[in-house]
C-alpha cells in the first residue's frame, strides 16, 4: 500500500489533481514540489495561485494535514514511493520539430532527477501530456542510469477542464491508467487503482498498456477540439444562409449518436493543450510516415484560427470598413470563463489583430487582467486595461465579448448603451448574450452562426 506520493510541478493539473488526492486519502502524505518558489509559497499559504471554483476549500482541507508544497525537489523524491510527473510540456519553439513536437525539457530533467535521488522502489507516473511511447523513454532513463531505485513507470493523463476541475477531479467520467503488461507493471497499476477506488467507482478505472493511455490523451483532446472546429465551420455557414447555429447544434446534439456537449460555436478554442495537444498528434503522425493522418488533423487548428480571422473581419466590415481610431471594449480575455488562465487564448491575437488596424482597445476581464497585461505588454500604443467593464465600454464604438463569464449576462446594457459612440456596435463572440434584448436598446449585434440584428 502506497503511503508517500510525490508531485512534481504545482500547476493547474499538480495542485488540483493532489488536493483531491490528499482529500480522499487522509492516510497517505502528499507532497508537490515546483522549482518555482512563489508558486509553492502560494499553495503553502492557502491561497492557491490559480483561480479555480472549490479549489481553495479543497485545498484548506488537507494543507498541513497530509498534504505539503516545497521547493526541494530533491529532497521530495528521495521520500516518495510513489512520483507523479506533471510538469509543462508545451510545444517545442526551436529545432526539430518546431511548432508542432512537444517540447520535453522540463520532462527529461525530471526524469534525470528523479534517477539521481530516488530511493528504493519507485512507482513513476506520467501526469503531464506526453508523446506517445514517452514512458518508454522515460523507463531507459530510470533503468539504465546507473540509479539505485527500481522504477516502474506508468501513464495517467488528467482529463481535467479548467474552470471546473475540481468537480471534474471528484466525479471524473474515467481514470485511465496505462502499464507494462509485466508483473511488476500490472503490481504498480493495481497500487495506483488502490488510490483512485478511494472515491472512483472501480468500473471507471480504466487500465491499458502505456502507449493506448498516451495516445487516448492526444485522441480525446483532438477529438474534442475538432467538435468545436466542425460547428465552426457550420456557423461561417450559418452567416451565410441565414440558418442559425444555435438551432442547428439543438438539432443535431439531440441525436444521442453525436451528443449535445461541444457544440457552442464562438471564437474558437483556446487554452494550453488543445492546439499543444494536435500538433504533437500531427508530429507523430508525421513520425510515422502517415502524411494524410497529419493533414487531417491539421485542418482542425487551421479552422480554429480561421474562425478568429473572420470575427475580426466582419468586425471590420460592420464597421463601415476602419476601425482607425475607434474605441472597442473587449469584454473577456481568459480563455474560457472561471479561469484566470489566458494560455492560447484567442483574444490575444485578435487584440493584436484589432490594434494593427489602429483601434483603441481597453481589455476587460473578471480574472485576468494580469495575465493579459503580459501576454500583451509588447503590443505597443492604443491598448489600455480596465477591471470595470462600464469604464471599458464608455465613450466605445464596440463591445466585443470574447469569454463566456457569466457576469456578462448581468450588466446593465443600457448604461453601457448609454455611455457609448453611435452606432454602438455589439460582437458577441460567444452567442453568450440576447441579441434581441440588445437590438431592443439600440445595439447593432453580430453573433456567431446566427442573423445580423442591426438597424444599419
Ligand atoms: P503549468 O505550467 O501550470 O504547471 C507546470 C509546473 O511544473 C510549473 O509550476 C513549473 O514551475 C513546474 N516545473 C517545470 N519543470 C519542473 C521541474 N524540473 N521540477 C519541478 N517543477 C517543475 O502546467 P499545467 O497546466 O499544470 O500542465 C501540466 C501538464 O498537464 C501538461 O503536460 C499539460 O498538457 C497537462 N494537462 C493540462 C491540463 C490543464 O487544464 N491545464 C489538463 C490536462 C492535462
Ligand atoms: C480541455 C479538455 O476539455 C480537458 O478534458 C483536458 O484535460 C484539457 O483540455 C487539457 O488537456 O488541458 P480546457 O482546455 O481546460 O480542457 O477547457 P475546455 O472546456 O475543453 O475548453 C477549451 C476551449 O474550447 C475553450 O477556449 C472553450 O471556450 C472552447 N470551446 C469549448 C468552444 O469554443 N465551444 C465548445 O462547445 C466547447
Amino acid at each position: 500500500m502506497i503511503r508517500k506520493i510525490l508531485c512534481i510541478g504545482a500547476g493547474y493539473v499538480g495542485g488540483p489533481t493532489m488536493a483531491v488526492i490528499a482529500k480522499h486519502c487522509p492516510d497517505i502524505r502528499v507532497v508537490v514540489a515546483d522549482i518555482n518558489p512563489e508558486r509553492v509559497a502560494a499553495w503553502q499559504s492557502g491561497v492557491p495561485p490559480i483561480y479555480e471554483p472549490g479549489l481553495e476549500e479543497t485545498l484548506r482541507a488537507s494543507l498541513d494535514r497530509n498534504l505539503h508544497f516545497t521547493a526541494d525537489v530533491e529532497g521530495a523524491i528521495a521520500e516518495a514511493e510513489m512520483i507523479f510527473v506533471s510538469v509543462n510540456t508545451p510545444t517545442k519553439t526551436f529545432g526539430e520539430g518546431a511548432g508542432r513536437a512537444a517540447d520535453l525539457q522540463y520532462w527529461e530533467r525530471t526524469a534525470r532527477s528523479i534517477l539521481q535521488h530516488a530511493r528504493g522502489e519507485t512507482i513513476v507516473v506520467e501526469k503531464s501530456t506526453l508523446p506517445v511511447r514517452t514512458a518508454e523513454a522515460m523507463e531507459r532513463i530510470l533503468r539504465n542510469g546507473g540509479g539505485r531505485s527500481r522504477f516502474e513507470v506508468l501513464s495517467n493523463p488528467e482529463f481535467l477542464a479548467e474552470g471546473t476541475a475540481i468537480a471534474d477531479l471528484e466525479r471524473p467520467d474515467r481514470v485511465l491508467i496505462g502499464g507494462a503488461t509485466t508483473p511488476s507493471g500490472q503490481a504498480a497499476i493495481r497500487e495506483l487503482v488502490e488510490v483512485y477506488a478511494r472515491w472512483v467507482p472501480r468500473d471507471q478505472i480504466l487500465t491499458t498498456n502505456v502507449w493506448s493511455s498516451e495516445l487516448s490523451k492526444l485522441a480525446a483532446n483532438a477529438f474534442l477540439a475538432q467538435r468545436v472546429s466542425s460547428i465552426n465551420s457550420i456557423s461561417a455557414i450559418c452567416e451565410q444562409t441565414g440558418a442559425d447555429v444555435l438551432e442547428v447544434a439543438r438539432a443535431i446534439g439531440a441525436d444521442r449518436r453525436i451528443g449535445a456537449h461541444f457544440l457552442r460555436a464562438g471564437v474558437g478554442f483556446g487554452g494550453s493543450c488543445f492546439q499543444k495537444d494536435i500538433l504533437n498528434l500531427v508530429y507523430l503522425s508525421e513520425h510515422c510516415g502517415l502524411a494524410e493522418v497529419a493533414r487531417y488533423w491539421e485542418t482542425v487548428v487551421e479552422m480554429n484560427q480561421y474562425q478568429r480571422q473572420r470575427f475580426v473581419r466582419r468586425m471590420i466590415r460592420a464597421m463601415f470598413n476602419t476601425l482607425a481610431d475607434k474605441r472597442i471594449a473587449v469584454f473577456g480575455f481568459a480563455f474560457k470563463a472561471n479561469t484566470g488562465d489566458t494560455r492560447a487564448s484567442p483574444a490575444i491575437q485578435m487584440c493584436r489583430d484589432l490594434l494593427a488596424e489602429r483601434a483603441r482597445v481597453c481589455v476587460t476581464d473578471p480574472r485576468a487582467l494580469d495575465s493579459a497585461r503580459r501576454d500583451l505588454a509588447d503590443a505597443g500604443p492604443g491598448l489600455s486595461f480596465e477591471p470595470d467593464p462600464y469604464a471599458a465600454a464608455r465613450g466605445a464604438h464596440a463591445i466585443a465579448l470574447l469569454t463566456d463569464w457569466a457576469e456578462y449576462q448581468d450588466l446593465d446594457y443600457e448604461r453601457l448603451y448609454a455611455g457609448m459612440e453611435r452606432p454602438a456596435f455589439l460582437f458577441d463572440g460567444r452567442n453568450h448574450l440576447d441579441p434581441e434584448k440588445l437590438y431592443r436598446i439600440g445595439f447593432n449585434v453580430y453573433s456567431i452562426g446566427r442573423p445580423d440584428l442591426t438597424s444599419l
